[in-house]
């Protein structure tokens, strides 16, 4: 089974001397031992917005300010390289290429972001995509897609299954709202309709959270099943 997980920044390190990081390769190479192959993609946090904050009071355009949070991406992804062992390739790739190449030999592989105008929300559903991933786990700090932004809207249900197009919408929706932020961006949403990637939303805060998922299917966000997805991975059948 191939496996494609987001992990976001604050999720990773949501400070640097936090056990967190350490917790998430544990379960990643755990996971590579059992013979899932593992493309893992990494956000850039509170670190990455701190730094965008402080170009952008400088002067600084959209795309320089992309490339700043590009590079904290990079970053953090070489920062959970430290703490994963051999099995991981030894840098960040820079390309979905390299990152299918390290997959390819057998490596875990490790990215960041890839381009401006995007998150790695994106580049995870790109990534899942390039490598024809069984599943796409996007290990965020809310427990699911909610109808709407739950923070804003105390209506907001949170939806166990639903499929790609739904996604699609209701994150436009989210996007709308100025200052309200979605679990995965629209791009990503509109990559996983694309090319009927099974995918998962859940809090990952804890990352055995994410072991589960991965091993069982078990976890209490959203599945986002879209038409003509895969068939549940083999994997999970007990
Ligand atoms: P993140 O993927 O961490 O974005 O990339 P985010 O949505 O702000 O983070 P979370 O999900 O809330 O933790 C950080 C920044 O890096 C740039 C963007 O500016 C993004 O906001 N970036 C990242 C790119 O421009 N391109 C990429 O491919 C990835």
């Amino acid at each position: 089974m191939k496996v494609v997980v987001s992990i976001g920044g604050s999720v990773l390190a949501p400070s640097l001397g936090s056990e967190r990081v350490k917790a998430h390769a544990t379960v990643v190479e755990s996971l590579a031992s059992e013979g899932i192959d593992l493309g893992i993609v990494v956000g850039g946090g509170g670190v990455a917005r701190e730094y965008i904050n402080a170009a952008r009071d400088h002067g600084a355009n959209e795309i320089q300010l992309d490339q700043l949070g590009i590079d904290v991406t990079r970053l953090n992804a070489r920062l959970l390289l430290t703490a994963l062992g051999e099995k991981a390739a030894p840098s960040p790739a820079l390309t979905y290429e390299a990152a299918g190449e390290a997959l390819r030999r057998g490596d875990i592989a490790v990215m960041g972001g890839v381009t401006p105008g995007q998150t790695t929300d994106a580049v995870s559903a790109a990534l899942a995509e390039y490598v024809n991933a069984d599943l796409l786990v996007y290990a965020t700090s809310v427990n699911g897609v909610y109808s709407a932004d739950p923070r804003t809207d105390e209506d907001a249900t949170r939806f166990d299954e639903m499929k790609a197009d739904e996604l699609v919408d209701v994150i436009a929706n989210i996007e709308m709202n100025a200052g309200s932020s979605a679990p995965v961006d629209l791009l990503a949403a509109k990559l996983i309709e694309r090319s009927s990637m099974r995918a998962i939303v859940l809090d990952g805060t804890d990352p055995e959270r994410i072991g589960t998922a991965v091993r069982t299917g078990e976890h209490d966000g959203t599945d986002i099943i879209p038409e003509g997805a895969k068939d549940e991975p083999t994997f999970w059948v007990p």
